[in-house]
């Protein structure tokens, strides 16, 4: 008799451990999913890793609407757009490094050459407004681009340019 009270006892003592552990696991469970939930709202990561946004349908906010280019690329244009990028623009970037802006190699594959007009003639609205220009501006630790005062034609002599550097 005595030994089968201490089994009922054991097996009392036993379910209510189980019991107590499932519940305690109950328990756990919200946690897990406000952990979760915490993880999602710090997805910003995933915008960090995209650093070279592409949109090529995006012509930005400016003066610019509409560039055409012709076939092939107007050299003396193009000369002169470099000398003046030397000048006025050599202080943040370099032709095939990033530095404190991107480098411009390559841009004309990731922006429509409205965009660049607009980025080069209306720096201040386009890092508010446009969405490529103010990730850009997180990119680079808040730098902001600067207006150099260009006319629209020293713009188009730059960006001119900026075809020869595939
Ligand atoms: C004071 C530094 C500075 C000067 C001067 C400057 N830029 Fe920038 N530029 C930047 C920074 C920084 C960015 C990245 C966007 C931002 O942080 O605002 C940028 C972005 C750009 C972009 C976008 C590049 C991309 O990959 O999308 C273009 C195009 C550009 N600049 C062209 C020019 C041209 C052309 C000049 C000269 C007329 C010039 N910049 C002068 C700092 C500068």
């Amino acid at each position: 008799m005595k030994t089968i009270l201490k089994v009922w006892t054991l097996l009392l003592i036993s379910s209510f451990v189980l019991i107590s552990c499932g519940e305690n696991d109950k328990k756990k469970e919200p946690e897990k999913i406000k952990i979760k939930t915490h993880k999602k709202v710090e997805s910003k990561k995933i915008d960090k890793k995209n650093k070279i946004i592409v949109d090529l349908n995006n012509k930005g906010i400016g003066p610019v609407t509409s560039i055409t280019f012709e076939p092939t690329i107007n050299t003396s244009l193009a000369a002169k757009g470099e000398k003046l990028y030397k000048v006025k623009c050599s202080a943040c970037h370099k032709p095939t490094k990033k530095f404190i802006g991107p480098a411009p190699t390559g841009v004309l594959k990731r922006r429509s050459p409205e965009w660049v007009m607009n980025m080069i003639l209306n720096p201040e609205e386009m890092i508010i407004k446009d969405p490529i220009a103010k990730q850009l501006l997180i990119d680079y630790n808040g730098s902001p681009m600067e207006n150099q005062n260009l006319t629209e034609q020293e713009a188009r002599s730059i960006l001119e340019y900026f075809r020869t550097l595939k």
